[in-house]
């Protein structure tokens, strides 16, 4: 391989926000304009995403008896993070291929850091550790109002999960976590407003990545 010559790698493009915020709508929609371009393109989810990821994230979303500490909820969530980035989205991004990922790490830090109140640092290098540093080139963060996404959510009472029942007080946390890392990274994660009509933020979507991935591609090229 020459030394121009760069292997192949495909884009991380995670989709973040609070509950019911319209991620996994617009994930499956983006995957679908995507892949109608002609893209090869990866949908999967955090918690989640391989065998052992999915039943971490069963145990994670539907786990009754003792209380889970918060610790040991952030160490479940890195666990099944490094068997996804391992088996599922690093094979892929060699491949070439757009991996679309319902939820990720920026997830972690406005949960477990600002909802539970973990130490951020911590969480931080843990996460480093877990994903050998690999972050997602886009992160469209969906942006609604704690009530409004609640009660979108509460509009399916029989996929109530734990962290549905979690009080406001706790998702108006997360919501302002999710702000803060937002106002550190604006080149990363672009935030959209999604108390919008559902056509509407799909729209938005639509326009934000197609102009993201047209200076994305310039700007690789030039560096090829
Ligand atoms: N902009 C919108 N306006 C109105 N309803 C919406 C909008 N976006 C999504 N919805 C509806 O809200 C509900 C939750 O959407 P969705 O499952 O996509 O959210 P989510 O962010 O993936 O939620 P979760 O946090 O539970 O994974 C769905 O019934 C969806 O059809
Ligand atoms: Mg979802």
């Amino acid at each position: 391989m020459g030394k121009t010559a760069r292997k192949s790698t495909g884009i991380l493009i995670t989709l973040e926000g609070g509950e019911g915020s319209g991620k996994t709508t617009q994930a499956r929609r983006l995957c679908e304009r995507l892949t109608a371009q002609g893209l090869d393109v990866l949908h999967t989810r955090e918690p989640g995403g391989t065998l052992l990821a999915e039943r971490l994230r069963s145990i994670l979303l539907d786990h009754s008896g003792e209380t889970i500490a918060p610790e040991t909820e952030a160490c479940l969530i890195f666990a099944a993070r490094r068997q996804h980035v391992d088996h599922v989205i690093k094979p892929a991004l060699a491949r070439g291929v757009t991996v679309v990922c319902d939820r990720f790490s920026d997830s972690t830090m406005a949960y477990q850091g600002y909802g539970r109140g973990l130490d951020l640092r911590i969480l931080r290098t843990m996460n480093d550790w877990a994903t050998g540093k690999l972050a997602p080139q886009l992160t469209l963060l969906f942006d609604v109002p704690v009530a409004v996404g609640l009660s979108r959510r509460r509009g399916r009472a029989a996929t109530q999960n734990r962290l549905d029942r979690e009080a406001e007080r706790f998702h108006r946390k997360v919501r302002e976590g999710f702000h803060v890392l937002a106002r550190r990274e604006p080149r990363r994660i672009m935030v959209i407003d999604s108390a919008q009509p559902l056509e509407s933020v799909t729209e938005t979507v639509e326009e934000l990545v197609r102009n993201w991935l047209k200076t994305y591609r310039r700007r690789t090229s030039r560096r090829r």
